[in-house]
């Protein structure tokens, strides 16, 4: 397999050494909502690899795929039964190859998705645990654990899922009496490994390289906080205030233990084996980014995603603030920055800039949720967050269809609903099926061109027609065009590995000069002054007097 040469025109330039991870824009595809070619209604490979060129077109350096392993779905593929195969679902192992040789063609680098804290309740490891007997080598790969109470009724600990309900859930043996219960942090679906067990090591150790030999650039790492947990699982409940995956001030038994890092060093080892370079991006959901920084020290991985940077609000202080305290965390140890706005996790940037009541991380949005978001003003807003984040220095992570500007899909049937948390919580929390929703293509077609038949595994909204993507192409005001834009001038000045400073500015400005661009964002109520110069990009017009509306971002080459 090959690895892409640094752009599509010489693609077999090497690659060793370029660490092209640290300055890279990564484009998010979720398998299921990005493209059918079958016409069942979920995307599949084939529809990736048909659409490949249009992501090239938009500029990005690489994409990341959520996961199509073999999967029974319970959790949109993160429950993996088979971590060295791909779902019947989303294709074959050959269209996996074609894919990733596709994208190579184009230049694109190509990060899929592990999942090593958990695995399916259909894992074949799984299944022997149950058939096995209790204390056996089968039982030891998960975390079973006999319950408290006289017989056993209650679970080993009060620990809550994230998904809510219960972390436990209690087996029958073969024989039909009750047994030990087992830990699941997320569904009951998803029994947690026992990272203690050194098979379950090696285990992971064969599957990385699985895929590195198939070509893969890298592995965005599921819950990468979350593997091991402290000795004797002792009791904890979240405070009030954490969110739902971990990002909480006080440090929980099952989140950020320390025994998590040499896992990673280990993974470390595997992928420097490889030739060209091959990056490990954390999935940890962690309260600050200097916390987040010890997941990339120079022996672990390569990224980890910004969540600090994420769930910050439409506030120019706190921007500055959390730019700030990363650009020095990641810079300490020697780690490019990561910045993302938008995933399959939370609410689409384009609504959640725009709430208008507090939405907690991992509650959704829907029908009666309060606080809906003003659509107008999200839009507004989010293209100038994602102008102001494609400034910054470091590796920027985008989300299928926030280059559309697509809002999350707030009205959504009860009975279509799919995410785990929605029935795990009995519908007090919707979940994530509104960032979900599949993407639309072209505005003339069935299911908006993300399906031959006109199938689509959640409804698309009919407004979705006129955000297609072929309704925006060669308009020069769409987001699309700004997105093309945004990454063709970061490409051309060589923004995300340029230097930066910080520009003195007014109450809720926020600017600094990278390389050779000053960016600018106005976070306040009032247009303000710009300085003279050649405007490269703006996220919406300029007021007529020259001014920087508010809400509106611009990367501005300033007159010297
Ligand atoms: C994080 C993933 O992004 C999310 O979609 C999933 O539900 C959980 N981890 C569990 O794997």
């Amino acid at each position: 397999m090959t690895s892409p040469g640094p752009s599509a025109s010489d693609p077999a330039a090497p690659t060793t050494g370029s660490e092209w991870w640290r300055t890279a824009v990564i484009y998010q595809i979720y398998p299921r909502s990005f493209a059918d070619s079958s016409g069942d209604g979920i995307g599949d490979l084939p529809g990736i690899t048909s659409r490949l060129a249009e992501l090239a077109d938009l500029g990005v350096d690489a994409v990341w795929l959520s996961p199509f392993m073999t999967s029974p779905q319970k959790d949109a593929g993160y429950d993996v039964a088979d971590y060295c195969d791909v779902d019947p679902l989303f294709g074959t192992l050959a269209d996996a190859d074609a894919l990733i040789a596709e994208a190579h063609a184009h230049g694109i680098r190509v990060i899929v998705d592990l999942v090593p804290n958990h695995s399916s309740d259909q894992h074949r490891w799984f299944q022997e645990a149950l058939a096995a007997e209790p204390g056996s080598a089968a039982r030891a790969r998960y975390l079973f654990r006999e319950g408290r109470g006289e017989n056993g009724e209650l679970p080993p600990n009060n620990w809550e899922s994230v998904f809510g309900g219960p972390a436990w859930t209690r087996i029958t043996e073969p024989d039909g009496t009750p047994g030990p219960w087992y830990l699941h942090l997320f569904d009951a679906t998803q029994p947690d490994f026992d990272w203690t067990n050194p098979e379950v090591h090696e285990e992971f150790r064969r599957i990385l390289r699985f895929w590195l030999d198939r070509g893969v650039d890298g592995f965005r790492v599921d819950v990468a906080h979350g593997l091991v947990k402290a000795d004797g699982l002792p009791d904890y409940l979240p405070p009030a205030d954490s969110d739902s995956m971990g990002g909480g001030a006080v440090a929980a038994p099952y989140w950020a233990q320390d025994g998590v890092h040499e896992i990673y060093r280990d993974w470390h080892r595997v992928l420097a084996e490889y030739d060209g370079d091959r990056a490990l991006c954390a999935e940890a959901w962690l309260p600050t980014p200097e916390k987040t920084a010890l997941w990339v020290r120079p022996d672990e991985m390569h990224q980890a995603f910004n969540f600090p940077y994420l769930t910050t609000g439409w506030d120019a202080e706190k921007l500055r603030a959390v730019i700030d305290e990363s650009l020095t965390a990641f810079g300490d140890v020697g780690a490019p920055a990561t910045w993302v706005l938008s995933n399959h996790d939370v609410v689409r940037h384009a609504s959640r800039l725009a709430l208008t009541a507090e939405n907690p991380q991992g509650h959704g949005l829907g029908p009666s949720s309060p606080g809906k978001p003003i659509p107008a003003l999200g839009l507004q807003r989010a293209r100038a967050a994602t102008l102001l984040m494609l400034g910054l220095p470091g590796s920027a992570y985008l989300y299928q269809g926030e280059e559309l500007g697509l809002p999350e899909v707030i009205e959504l049937d009860d009975h279509v609903r799919q995410d785990p948390t929605w029935f795990r919580t009995g519908g007090e929390r919707y979940g994530r099926d509104g960032c979900r929703v599949p993407i639309p293509w072209e505005a003339g077609a069935p299911a908006f061109g993300f399906s031959p038949s006109g199938a689509s595994w959640l409804p698309q909204p009919d407004e979705w027609r006129d955000l297609a993507r072929d309704a925006q192409r060669g308009d020069e005001t769409s987001t699309l065009s700004l997105y093309r834009r945004m990454l063709a001038v970061r490409r051309a000045e060589r923004l995300g590995g340029g230097t930066f400073t910080w520009l003195e500015a007014a109450e809720g400005v926020v600017a600094f000069r990278t390389g050779d661009v000053t960016v600018i964002a106005n976070l306040g109520q009032t247009g303000i002054p710009l300085p003279a110069g050649e405007v490269l990009v703006a996220s919406a017009p300029l007021a007529a007097d020259g001014t920087l509306p508010a809400d509106t971002a611009v990367w501005v080459r300033v007159a010297e």
